[in-house]
């Protein structure tokens, strides 16, 4: 099976993103590639259930290869990804003696690679960090990009750094596992790069053929629209990797995301079906305001629905809708920005969105 590297061009911070079938099993190899030498301790962090899954042989790969590893699993769900897991960690690699030449290895999804990066970045004022992502979401997501953090009470992802990983390893046999319902909230982001910045790739996911082979999970195809999505986050990434300015278009469909998540409750809708509604929302804005055309509107709910994802916008109460928006971290200097597409392929930031026409999608 062919492999694919994705550089993310990030100066002395750049890393790269290897994809291939099966790397799993091959794991202790590709770190000797990267300069981890047996001398250093890798603490590997994941929870239960992907450790039933996949640990036991990730460690023992390790083992047998003479590496001097550790896994720690953290408990799962968003509820856990908090300080109090963060410090079960340190707790941990304080015992099993990590020092500055040591290095985590995050071996799971968007969850455990957060909260591990963090981990990293903090740890001794920073050690390195190797991500493997486990859930499409991270894939093609969370595991690029350097954000990482914890939830505070009062909100999602409120304490965090930038913190790049070293390398990033992709396995999408890994997938075959993951909860279909799992696997189409990453396709929402995955169509969220198509209509932001890569219509190639919305086109490629429009094909019945391709659909029909992504859904049975067949490599070759998850591999391309995994390629495809890194290349795209990773290109807007190293041109603004702090989020001053450009970054922000990764968060299409993301302010009503946010709001969806949290009126209807986290755990009613995953992180990606609230995308969803929130990406149908900002086109129906963008139709509003004379910017995009109602084809192409139709053509984003058809691809998102032909994926089983949700589009229809909940019943929610507007005075609530606009508390949300106005305590979201993308509201600067009082002013809402949204993200609005203009066709496939290309979006704008805009700050000039009136409330009335958006509330009107709320009851
Ligand atoms: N850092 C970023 O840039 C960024 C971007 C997007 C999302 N996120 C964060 O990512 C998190 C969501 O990540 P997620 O969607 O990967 O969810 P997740 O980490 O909760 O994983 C989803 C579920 O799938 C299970 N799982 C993982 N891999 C599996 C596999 N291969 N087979 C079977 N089960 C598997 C997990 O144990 C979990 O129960 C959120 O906390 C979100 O804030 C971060
Ligand atoms: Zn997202």
């Amino acid at each position: 099976m062919n492999k694919r590297k994705i550089l993310v061009p990030l100066g002395d911070k750049s890393y790269e993103v290897t994809l291939e079938a099966g790397i799993l099993n091959n794991i202790s190899e590709e770190l000797l590639k990267i300069g981890i030498t047996k001398n250093r301790k890798i603490l590997v962090i994941s929870n239960e259930e992907i450790s039933n899954l996949y640990g036991e042989k990730f460690l023992n790969n390790l083992k047998d290869n003479k590496f001097q590893a550790k896994m720690f699993l953290i408990k799962a769900g968003e509820s856990y990804k908090n300080l109090k897991t963060l410090s079960e960690i340190y707790d941990v690699a304080f015992e099993f003696g990590l020092d500055r030449n040591s290095i985590i290895i995050a071996l799971g999804g968007g969850i455990v690679g957060d909260v591990s990066g963090f981990a990293a970045a903090t740890w001794l004022r920073g050690i390195e960090y190797i991500q493997i992502p486990t859930t499409l979401l991270s894939m093609v997501d969370s595991s690029v990009g350097g954000k990482t953090g914890v939830n505070h009470p009062k909100g999602k992802n409120l304490i965090g750094a930038f913190n790049q990983p070293k390398a990033v390893f992709i396995d999408p046999e890994t997938l075959k596992s993951l909860p279909k319902r799992e696997f189409s909230a990453g396709m929402a982001e995955v169509i969220k790069y198509g209509v932001i910045r890569d219509k190639k790739l919305f086109e490629y996911l429009e094909i019945e053929k391709n659909k029909h082979e992504l859904i049975n999970l067949k490599n070759e195809y998850l591999i391309k629209i995994i390629d495809f999505s890194i290349k795209t986050k990773s290109h807007i990434v190293s041109q603004d990797e702090h989020e001053n300015g450009v970054r922000a278009i990764l968060n299409y469909g993301h302010s009503f995301g946010h709001v969806i998540e949290n009126l209807c409750g986290y755990g009613k809708f995953l992180h990606g079906e609230a995308i969803s509604i929130g990406m149908n929302i900002a086109g129906k804005i963008a139709i509003e305001k004379g910017l995009w055309s109602k084809e192409e509107l139709e053509r984003q709910q058809i691809l998102l629905e032909s994926y089983d994802l949700p589009t229809e916008i909940p019943k929610i109460n507007k005075e609530e809708v606009l508390t949300i928006l106005m305590g979201d971290k993308k509201v600067r200097d009082g002013k809402m920005r949204f993200i609005l597409p203009k066709e496939i392929g290309a979006v704008d930031i805009y700050d000039d969105v009136d409330d009335a026409l958006f509330l009107k999608f709320f009851s």
